[in-house]
């Protein structure tokens, strides 16, 4: 039980009832000293500590309808419950099989619409039914033409950050953890997957049970529905994917273990005993998504090179910083994902050596420079800043290279700053100290200084964290194989054959800067005499095709548009179609091009890329 309301409080810390993790011997804890502005949650009157989520999922009607179930922790004077939804149609509420009085308060453009449940402190279970929307925006649907194999349909959920309310009525705030288990049924002959305990091969009658002992927030929920497969990687990994891309898959993906233990032994252990990978139809909106156990990853990291693996080191890494200590709202999303690139290089460090991961760090350090010129440019100082102020916002607005990339050369500047060997020590112990935990950024500001002991370092946290852009004396990355590149770059520029530029031990990250790196006078010859070369258009590696296609649209080089729209057709990846489109709509007749291929793209485009697109192409 926990403290009565109203107690004035700096940090309330309560003890959850939950089964503790894996390992684990400390309670849950829930910092609730913050408010989240993103959630109608009120967790100083009851707590939601478990969820028993029934479900049916029907592809004819493209809908979920489910009873969710839930435990709660009420504080002593508790009187209501509040959940968070968006358009789900809720039929019931039943409190010990009685129906009860709950009111769906009216809805708001982001937080959706608050789901308020008369309880009492003794209230143990509220048991929800409902039905989601066909629209349900963490939802997508997809018809067989639009998966790899074409024979079957395929549905996939998207949490983070605020959408698990458009599928299971929750408090859907990153700072409340609970465990769930789930009985999902599906057509027969599909598998179904959640983050959380998974089969491995289809079931006979379409129903599956799935237990997630580890308590989560709600954006780690996650679903996926499909005709898949799945092959062992190692002792506590392995991948699912549909049958024509598990192969493909499984090569790309070898390294997987030697990741698991490079970061164990960098920042302890591996706390959600397995670790698979789900490879989605191309309509992913991401390239990662970190559903614990079960990353979810788009089909474009399989360049077959194994060229883009440090996407699979990122979401691992969030298996730590994120899944384990949890940003406490969303204004703290750089302490989720700064750590976890910070992270992910280090791992790619480890399994690849140094002169590889500083060029992914080079690349990462040149798009943030460029990125906070952009935002300064359009008077959006106030969120280059690391820790942000998203009250009245989409969350979403702040997932920008800031939270990555600036997180990122934080540590890195505190790491060079102190020596690697202190700040490993440091990050061990912050993993092991606050996992299953929220974090603020104070909370974080705090934990560091008290680590220091008073030790001066050349960082001035509170600039890097509270001021725009970066610090003067901020030390960005260069990569030496870059030099070596821009030196061709520079040959190719003075008149030289592209065939004898120096360019045989390339990997696809030379390729990327070598492409970024052109200059915007370049004329068409210079371009056709590349691709020619090069074969840029036909590249099968998504970064360096969305590099060369940005190109193309700068200098409007024709013969890569039907390569353009094929791939934006076919394509979800958010981080690829924004780039290219906003480039596309900087001229009246790339504008048309834009608009006449979205009209096309967009059916094949999950919610969070087209609620981004359709704002960019001033669509209503
Ligand atoms: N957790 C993010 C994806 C995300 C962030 C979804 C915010 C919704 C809201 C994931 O870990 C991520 O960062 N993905 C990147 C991977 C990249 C940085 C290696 C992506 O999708 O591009
Ligand atoms: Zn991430």
């Amino acid at each position: 039980m926990h403290k009565t309301k109203g107690v004035y409080f700096a940090l309330l810390i309560t003890a959850l009832s939950c089964q503790s993790p894996a390992g684990e011997d400390k309670p849950v804890k829930n910092t609730m000293n913050v408010t989240d502005p993103h959630s109608y949650a009120q967790p100083n009157e009851s707590i939601v500590t478990h969820l028993e989520w029934k479900a049916d999922v029907n592809f004819d009607t493209k809908t979920i309808k489910a009873q969710a179930s839930l435990s709660l922790d009420n504080s002593a004077d508790a009187q209501k419950l509040y959940l968070d939804t968006k358009g789900l149609d809720i039929t019931g509420v039943f409190i010990g099989g009685t129906a009860v009085d709950f009111v769906l308060k009216e809805a708001d453009e982001h937080k959706g619409s608050a789901l308020e449940i008369p309880i009492t402190p003794a209230t143990q279970t509220v048991d929800i039914h409902y039905t989601t929307l066909p629209g349900a925006e963490a939802l997508q649907w997809l018809s067989p033409q639009q998966t790899a194999d074409k024979q079957y349909p395929f549905l996939f959920t998207q949490s983070q950050a605020i959408l698990a309310r458009s599928w299971v009525p929750i408090q859907d705030s990153p700072g409340i953890r609970f465990t769930y288990s789930a009985e999902v049924a599906v057509p027969q002959g599909l598998m179904a997957l959640m983050s959380a305990e998974n089969p491995t091969s289809v079931s006979a009658d379409g129903k599956y049970h799935f237990q997630m002992k580890q308590p989560i927030p709600a954006y780690l929920l996650a679903l996926a529905v499909g005709k898949l497969e799945f092959e062992s990687l190692g002792p506590r990994s392995g991948v699912y994917a549909e049958s024509s891309v598990l192969e493909k898959a499984a090569t790309e993906f070898e390294d997987l273990e030697s990741m698991i233990t490079a970061a164990e032994k960098l920042y302890g252990p591996y706390r959600w005993d397995r670790y698979d990978l789900l490879v989605l139809p191309p309509s992913f909106p991401f390239g990662g998504m970190e559903n614990p156990r079960l990353t979810f990853a788009t089909p474009t990291i399989l360049a077959g090179d194994k060229s883009l693996v440090s996407l699979v080191a990122h979401e691992l890494a969030h298996s730590w910083s994120g899944n384990l200590v949890t940003n406490a709202t969303w204004n703290d999303f750089w302490l989720n994902e700064g750590f976890t690139v910070y992270f992910e290089q280090r791992i790619m460090e480890q399994v690849y050596g140094r002169d590889y991961s500083e060029m992914l760090a080079a690349l990462a350090s040149q798009g943030l420079q460029e990125e906070i010129d952009h935002m300064t440019r359009e008077g959006k100082e106030n969120d280059t800043k690391l820790k942000l102020d998203l009250t009245g916002r989409n969350p979403d607005d702040g997932v920008t290279s800031i939270a990555y990339d600036k997180g990122y050369l934080l540590l890195r500047n505190l790491e060079e700053s102190l020596g690697r060997d202190k700040f490993d020590g440091f990050l061990k112990d912050y993993f092991q100290q606050n996992a299953f935990q929220v974090m603020t950024t104070e909370e974080f500001i705090s934990q560091f200084e008290e680590f220091l002991e008073g030790q001066d370092t050349r960082v001035d946290l509170k600039a890097w964290i509270y001021q725009p852009g970066l610090p003067v004396n901020a030390i960005l990355p260069t990569s030496d194989r870059f030099s070596l590149v821009d030196a061709e770059l520079q040959k190719f520029l003075q008149g030289a054959d592209p065939s004898g530029l120096n360019t045989a031990k390339w990997t696809s990250h030379e390729w990327l800067h070598f492409i970024r790196s052109l200059p915007s006078d370049l004329v068409l010859a210079q371009l056709k005499v590349l691709d020619d070369t090069f074969n840029f258009t036909g590249s099968g590696n998504a970064e360096v095709l969305t590099a060369w296609l940005i190109q193309s649209v700068k200098h409007n080089y024709t013969p890569a548009y039907e390569r353009l729209e094929e791939f934006l057709v076919r394509t979800g990846r958010r981080k690829f179609l924004s780039p290219i489109y906003s480039e596309m709509i900087k001229t009246g007749e790339g504008k048309t091009m834009a608009l006449a291929i979205y009209e096309k793209a967009r059916p094949n485009y999950h919610f969070v890329a087209t609620n981004t697109l359709d704002e960019m192409l001033a669509i209503d």
